[in-house]
């Protein structure tokens, strides 16, 4: 079958409809009704299941700073990437009823996409779809091939409550890590992470001197940071730095959310002290994912490991989500589902 019979003449999108100069919120998009689009030949008609909110979202529709790609147009559906099931597959062999992960799907009930540009989901691979949506091959990039954690190390991650840090303090503990460490910013959310997500300690961000909470959680320095924000948090890391630790520099929330992420280094101590700072990008790690895909498959089955996510429920909720996951309301990876 190629075609599903349950298609609506029309479907919901939710528009750009100012480039705001601060955060994004609710004011800045509206929700339409639009005719549902019809596949062209190679093409097929997804409807949308689960949408990931990202951070990079909030700086593609700011349109500020060195972004990676050109940023999200005002008037037009906001892209994002989503889970999506296949309800006419056209010419494309994929079937009515395949799950497909798109990186641009959007903020929307319904899409066309170029068959060649989606990932059919293997059902077998994770426990559940959305698991696909996780930010874990991120933290896994981080943990295991740029920070290189071993047995017995002390492990900092920074934004530790956040996609990818939700992810890569149990990473570290499941590779063998003796002490994990996290920052973040409330006491609400260092509990979640010793209580729930196996870090020893928590550093908050915002309160009091960094340098002097950090090194009262590893007063015997740092063997690995896997770092996701730069700036001060990065700084008071390699302070602490011990001989032949790995920095992973994974993220730059300094910079995508406040000020600036730029942080000074002190080559003298980095050298006497062979400490290595490595930047990683997945799309330079793609092999990343399949490594990362069975990892997290069976660590979720035996129960090793757990996703954290916030999901809120309903197209119309997306610009919510994404205000709330800037505001640092949440805890783990925020999904809006359909
Ligand atoms: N290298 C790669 O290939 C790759 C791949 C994916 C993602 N990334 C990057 O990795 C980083 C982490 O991604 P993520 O999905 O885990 O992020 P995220 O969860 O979307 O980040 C949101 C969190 O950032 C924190 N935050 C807010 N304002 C901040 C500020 N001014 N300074 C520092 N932290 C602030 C808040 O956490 P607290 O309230 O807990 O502080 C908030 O909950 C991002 O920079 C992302 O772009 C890189």
């Amino acid at each position: 079958m190629s075609a599903s019979s349950a298609v609506p003449a029309t479907h919901r999108e939710v528009h750009l409809v100012t480039r705001p100069t601060g955060a994004p919120s609710e004011e800045h998009f509206t929700v339409v009704e639009v005719p549902v689009p019809v596949p062209g030949p190679g093409q097929v008609l997804v409807r949308t299941t689960t949408l990931a909110v990202l951070t990079i979202m909030s700086e593609l529709i700011r349109g500020r700073g060195e972004l990676p790609m050109p940023p999200f147009d005002v008037g037009a559906c906001v892209p994002g990437p989503g889970i999506a099931e296949v309800v006419d597959a056209g010419d494309s062999g994929l079937q009515v009823g395949d799950l497909v992960a798109s990186q641009t799907g959007g903020w929307r009930e319904y899409a066309v996409l170029d068959a060649q540009a989606v990932q059919c989901l293997d059902p077998g691979a994770l426990p559940f779809p959305a698991a696909h949506l996780s930010q874990g091959a991120a933290a896994y990039l981080g943990v295991v091939r740029a920070g290189e954690v071993r047995q017995g190390d002390t492990v900092f991650v920074t934004s530790a409550a956040g996609g990818v840090g939700s992810l890569a303090g149990q990473i570290a503990r499941l590779r063998g890590a003796a002490r994990v460490i996290g920052s973040t910013s409330s006491q609400r959310k260092a509990d979640i992470l010793t209580k729930e997500l196996g870090y020893d300690a928590v550093v908050l961000r915002n309160a009091g001197s960094l340098d002097e909470q950090l090194r009262a959680a590893a007063p015997d320095g740092l063997d690995v940071v896997v770092d996701n924000v730069g700036g001060e948090q990065l700084k008071s890391a390699m302070a602490l730095a011990r001989r032949g630790a790995r920095i992973a520099l994974i993220g730059a929330l300094a910079g995508q959310l406040g000020d600036s992420a730029v942080t000074e280094i002190d080559p003298h101590a980095l050298i006497s002290g062979s400490v290595t700072l490595r930047g990683a990008a997945l799309f330079d790690h793609l092999d990343v994912i399949p490594e990362w895909t069975d990892f997290f498959g069976r660590a979720l089955r035996d129960g090793t490991l757990t996703f954290p996510r916030t999901v809120l429920t309903g197209l119309d909720q997306a610009p919510r989500a994404l205000r709330e996951l800037v505001e640092g309301r949440h805890v783990g990876a925020v999904h809006v589902e359909l």
